[in-house]
Order: structure tokens, then sequence, then C-alpha cells
């Protein structure tokens, strides 16, 4: 198949993506299909027509880009003309010539449903959810709302807009956690101890976001399932050596212990996947996402999230779930277009 890999953009998230989109399309040259690594917002300002003729390692300069600078602001000095449009140049014209496109995409304007739309409407395919699931998936207040009706376990949480602080006198749930309402890798969290701590780290994640998440902070162990398709791969536990699972434990290699399949009991096992399945229902998921939990010391469990474009390089938590039922990364990612393709059928 004719398979571009999108990935990059100027997300918080811009260089998880970037390891994800290389992998994959790696990946894919593996599985013989014939693929195009492509930065969303970088573009191509080459000759665009026959893409697929073309014949380069996509990946070297991908590579490149992410090692100039991984500030958003640079990224931007790259790009030529209109930087403020989030679609690089050609990117339309080369996925427009693809089967699919595999997008390798985090955060804004990649999981939030709005590039499913666009595509959705220039009839161009591409893996994973629809716009809508992405767009309900992403906004982790209107999920809590959701998994409230659907009577999945979550965390207690109100939200705060920058305008109302009321909260400030009533919270009173400590430790507690204070999140960014549409973030992703952990970027605009903060554990909170104490009321005195709670003002500061509002002020730190509306530097992000005009609407933040207070929650209580679930104390206990943390996992992570991937559902395809409805159903869900076995658990990973993942256990930070130091502190939460914050930006730098997600990625800095050998920061974090992570089991799978995760040790614990098989009812409690099954009973979190069958939650983890009534997530994927309730959010409208199609084709392949993520869900996030913590467990308290009693074995209760709650969801946190789901992600709809979870980490996918072989190390990644989704990859690790599927190999340990005997899906190697390649298989997964040619699973993951399969998956797709139906939906367009
Ligand atoms: N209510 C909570 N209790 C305990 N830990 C939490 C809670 N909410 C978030 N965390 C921690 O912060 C991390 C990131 O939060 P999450 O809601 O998954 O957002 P994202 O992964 O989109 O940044 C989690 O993996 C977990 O370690
Ligand atoms: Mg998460």
């Amino acid at each position: 198949m004719k398979i571009v890999v999108l990935a990059g953009g100027i997300s918080t998230e811009r260089d998880v993506s970037l390891a994800t989109g290389s992998m994959i399309y790696k990946a894919l040259r593996k599985k013989g299909h014939s693929a195009v690594l492509l930065d969303v917002y970088l573009g191509y300002e080459h000759e665009a027509d026959n893409i697929f003729d073309v014949d380069r390692d996509w990946s070297e300069n991908l590579g490149v880009i992410s090692e100039i600078n991984p500030d958003i602001s640079a990224v931007k000095a790259l790009r030529k003309e209109n930087p403020e449009c989030v679609i690089g140049p050609n990117v339309i014209a080369i996925c427009a010539q693809a089967d699919i496109v595999f997008l390798a995409l985090h955060g804004q304007n990649g999981e939030d449903g709005r590039i499913q739309a666009m595509f959705d409407l220039l009839n161009i395919r591409y893996t994973g959810t629809d716009y809508l699931s992405s767009a309900l998936a992403m906004d982790k207040a209107i999920s809590k709302e959701l998994f409230h009706k659907y009577k999945i376990p979550t965390p207690k949480g109100v939200t705060v807009s920058r305008n109302e602080r009321q909260i400030l006198d009533v919270w009173n749930i400590f430790p507690c956690i204070v999140k960014v309402n549409c973030g992703g890798s952990s970027v605009g969290v903060y554990r909170v101890e104490d009321a005195d701590q709670l003002e500061s780290a509002l002020e730190k994640a509306f530097a992000f976001e005009d609407r933040v998440l207070v929650e209580q902070y679930i104390e206990g162990r943390e996992f992570s399932i991937g559902v395809i398709d409805g159903r869900a791969l076995p658990l990973i536990e993942i256990a930070p050596k130091v502190g939460f699972y914050d930006y730098k434990n997600k990625y800095q290699a050998g920061s974090t212990v992570e089991t799978c399949p995760a040790e614990l009991d098989a009812n409690v096992t099954r009973a979190m996947q069958s939650c983890a399945e009534t997530v994927y229902r309730a959010l409208r998921l199609k084709t392949y996402a993520r869900m996030d939990f913590r467990m308290d010391h009693e074995y209760k469990f709650y969801c946190l999230e789901a992600n709809t474009l979870p980490g996918m390089t072989p190390t990644s938590l989704l990859p690790q779930e599927a190999a340990a039922v005997g899906m190697n990364f390649e298989d997964l990612c040619q699973r993951i277009i399969d998956s797709s393709m139906e939906k367009y059928k």
C-alpha cells in the first residue's frame, strides 16, 4: 500500500510524535509498504507529484529536524510562509496520493479530531478513531461526564476556568492533581500537597490552557490498557522510580519500571480490562486506543483518560502489551491499518 506517516506538528508533544512516526515508518517499510514520512507542520517544499516514486529514506530528514530544536518557536521559524497555518506545504497534496495516512500525531491538532475532520472532508483515509471520538477523549472534563454516565469509576474532580477561582475556597481533598483539560504526555500536570500549593499549580496550568481539572490524587499503582477493535490487551503496570508518571518519567529511559503483563489478581485484571472496553464504547472509539488507570490500596481502580493516538515506538506501552500476546511491532502497525481500513467499507 501507499502510506503517508504523518508526525510532528506544533503541539507540546511534537518530539514524542516524531519518535513514534519514524518507528512506524520503518516498520511499514519492513512490511513491504511504500511509505512517506512527513512532518505535518513543515511539510515538503519540493516537487510533490508522484511522491511515492521518490527513492529516499524519509526518516533521515525528520531526525535532523527534531535535533535542530524541539522548541516550538524555533520550529515555526523554519517555515517559509504562513507560520500560523498548522498544515505545511504540500501536506494535503501528498496525503491525497496515499491509500491511507497513518496518524502518528500527538496532542493538539492531531489527537483532538481536527485533522480527522479535515481528512473526512477531503476524502482522505486515516488510521485510528474518527473526529468526534477523538474530540471526546481529548477533553478530560467531557470524558469524565461520559464516565459518570456509563458508571466508569474515575477520580473525584472539578473543572476550573481561568475566571472562576471559587474552587480555591471549597476544594479540600489533598493531595490532589491539577492538570490541563486537553493536555497529554503529563505536560501541565502537577501534584498538589495542600491548599497553599493549589493556587500556584493552577497558575502554572493556566499558562497552557483556559480550562483545568482538579482531581483527587489516587495513591497507589498505575496501569494502562490498550484496546484494539473493542477488545482489551493485557495490562501494563507503570512504576516510576521517583515521583509520578510525569514527562521525564515517561520518556527518559530507565526512569520507570514497566511490567507487562502486570502482576495482579486475575479477577481484578479482568475487571479493569472490561472497564477499558466500556470506556472504548462510552467514548464511541474505533480501531484502537489506550486507557490510563490508577488503583488504590483497596484494589479499587479509576480511569484517568483515554488516549486515541497512543505512543507507538517499540518500547511504548501499547506495543509492549501487543507483544505480550505475540504481536510484534510491525504486525501491530499492520493490524492498525487493516482495522482502520474497515472504517471505510
Ligand atoms: N487523579 C490522579 N491520581 C493520581 N495520579 C494522577 C491522577 N491524574 C493524573 N495522574 C498522574 O499524572 C499522569 C498524567 O495524567 P493523565 O490524566 O493520564 O494525563 P496525560 O497523560 O494526558 O497528560 C498520570 O499518568 C498519573 O501518573
Ligand atoms: Mg495519560
